[in-house]
């Protein structure tokens, strides 16, 4: 966890200074002397005492921390945008070693000053090889940064609302800046035409210096480029090595329900490394970073070999609320073999990574409320269609204000009732309270409503609420362009079935045993009905609630009981 994280912030304060230095060429846009102004502004906070050393450190974490990914990754077959990442990365180094040596060594050892005039007068007269050289260099880390933050925040709910924006910085940004930097280069290369003496005077400090400048930036830039490519060429040896030996510590085999394909696999590979190098289309939306959850599986055998998922698996796991048999095929390393069930579909996207329940949904405790308006049908015999609509609205934006209050979720709307969800982010007990009070306060809503509307209705308005808990399929549902999170099972339907029976008793609210259970409430003093609900073996305990504002007492004077697996007489979906 600490290695993802660390390698993140690494990567995002780097990129801050890269922002900031583009900006800065940017201006050479106006003129080289507007861009050598600007630049304290831009550079002066990554020099200070604290910033410099942290960005350079920064650099080398993270360069580091993406090698020994390198390292660890069993197979090199990835995606493509990871390949291009990567390749753009291993690519920084050999490009940027001169900048570094020629700006920020040479800022070190001597007391020149790597200013616009001079660091764009060494740069223009190397020759065109080398302006192309750092134009590149940009563009290298320029796509580099823009790909991996792409990477990183498109699995963020907010992300898809500014991406537009960013869209547009991200090409505007490095073209400007190119700009900028031949525009600077153009400049002087006409004032030194126009003044012959002029490079000598801007080059003067680095000739008359004592130190041979010049020829330590180069060797500092050789020294920086081999190094690096020794490194690199370590980690691919060090690699091979591992590959030799890798066999000895055993296989594992894959058997993916999906397709009945089945894979054997080196120990110590992950499941996702297996697939991919397979050929296998699995979904990995994060590439195998352990935060989108789109590569979770259902481990239907084996599950008693893994060991216990790892402090990111753990966060991710907990974040959508699966199941326990649900496992992140890019975290988890088998040891022997292994049957397991994709539960997302390869082509899922960022957007299906967000959603709590994912595309094809997941089990899960929660507390359902159906809510259903009485006598609207008559309502629109009394009124004119614009009045009833006008009415529905006033109803439904206070029955909204109650969800939001005791943290329900909008699951359903049907005309003149919805169906609520309270337990997606929370445990069962915290749920089915939650679930109470919502009753409650939309009945205490209802009430307000009514003296509001008073002299408009005939009657007033009337509603019946059902409550019950129990294992439902939780999941994005509906049409690809609306989906919103509902629930499909049978305690769902059970729930609505409550609702319906408010009638029959004539009762404004009607609450399973199951759902007081879970809650911990101790409902003696209200009547217990053992009733028979359609579609369903078992008579179902229920608690007759004739005054719904009762229930904040035994609310408020019982505390939530232990989670509990499930409660007898629950149906299971
Ligand atoms: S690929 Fe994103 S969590 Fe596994």
């Amino acid at each position: 966890m600490w290695v993802r994280t660390l390698r993140t912030w690494s990567g995002v304060i780097f990129a801050t200074y890269v922002v900031a230095h583009l900006m800065n060429h940017s201006i050479g846009i106006f003129s080289l002397e507007a861009m050598e102004r600007a630049r304290p502004y831009f550079q002066a906070p990554f020099t200070s005492p604290v910033l410099f050393p942290l960005l350079y450190l920064s650099m080398f974490v993270h360069m580091a921390l993406a090698l020994t990914a390198v390292y660890r990754k069993r197979t090199l077959k990835m995606p493509v945008w990871q390949a291009v990442q990567l390749i753009l990365g291993l690519l920084i180094w050999p490009l940027i070693a001169l900048h570094i040596a020629g700006t920020r060594l040479v800022d070190l050892i001597s007391d020149i000053e790597p200013n616009y005039p001079a660091v764009i007068n060494s740069i223009f007269a190397s020759g065109n090889l080398v302006v192309v050289k750092y134009v590149f260099l940009i563009f290298v880390v320029w796509f580099h940064l823009v790909v991996g933050l792409h990477f990183w925040l498109r699995i963020k709910p907010w992300y898809p609302r500014v991406m537009p924006w960013l869209f547009g910085v991200a090409v505007l940004l490095p073209v400007l800046a190119t700009s900028g930097f031949l525009r600077a280069g153009m400049e002087l290369n006409a004032m030194m035409a126009a003044n012959p003496g002029l490079r000598a005077r801007i080059l003067e400090p680095i000739q008359t210096s004592h130190l041979p400048i010049v020829r330590i930036v180069y060797d500092a830039e050789s020294v920086m480029v081999i190094a690096g490519l020794s490194l690199v060429i370590m980690i691919f040896l060090a690699r091979f090595v591992r590959g030799i030996w890798r066999n000895k510590s055993g296989s594992y085999r894959i058997t993916y329900y999906n397709s009945g394909q089945k894979f054997r696999s080196p120990v110590g590979q992950t499941v996702l490394e297996t697939l991919q190098e397979f050929g296998v289309e699995h979904p990995a939306v994060c590439g195998g970073r352990g935060r989108c959850t789109t590569c979770r599986v259902r481990v239907n055998a084996g599950m008693e070999k893994l060991a216990e998922p790892n402090e990111t698996e753990a966060r991710a796991l907990a974040r959508i609320g699966a199941d326990p048999s649900v496992r992140l095929a890019c975290q988890i390393t088998p040891v022997s073999d292994i049957e397991l069930t994709p539960v997302l579909p390869p082509n899922t996207s960022a957007a299906d990574a967000r959603r709590p329940g994912g595309v094809s949904g997941h089990e899960r405790l929660v507390a359902c409320l159906f809510i259903d308006l009485r006598g609207s049908t008559s309502l629109g015999e009394q009124k004119l269609p614009y009045d009833v609509v006008f009415i529905l609205n006033q109803f439904f934006a206070e029955m909204s204000e109650a969800l939001r209050m005791t943290n329900g979720h909008y699951a359903q709307f049907a005309g003149d009732g919805l169906m609520a969800l309270y337990g997606l982010k929370s445990d069962i007990r915290d749920a089915a309270r939650r679930a109470i009070e919502g009753g409650i306060e939309m009945h205490r809503r209802i009430g307000k409503l009514n003296e509001i509307l008073g002299g408009e209705l005939k009657e007033p308005l009337r509603i019946g609420v059902g409550l019950h808990a129990g294992e439902a399929i939780v999941g994005a549902m509906g049409p690809p362009a609306a989906p919103i999170i509902s629930a499909i099972g049978d305690n769902i339907n059970i729930a609505a079935r409550l609702e319906a029976k408010t009638k029959e008793f004539g009762v404004p609210l009607i609450l399973s045993k199951a759902l007081a259970d879970y809650a911990g409430l101790e409902l003696s003093d209200y009547p217990l009905e053992t009733v028979p609900v359609r579609g369903r073996d078992e008579n179902l305990d229920v608690y007759l609630i004739p005054e719904p504002e009762s229930l904040r007492a035994a609310l408020d004077s019982t505390a939530a009981p232990p989670v509990r697996g499930q409660v007898a007489g629950t149906a299971e979906s």
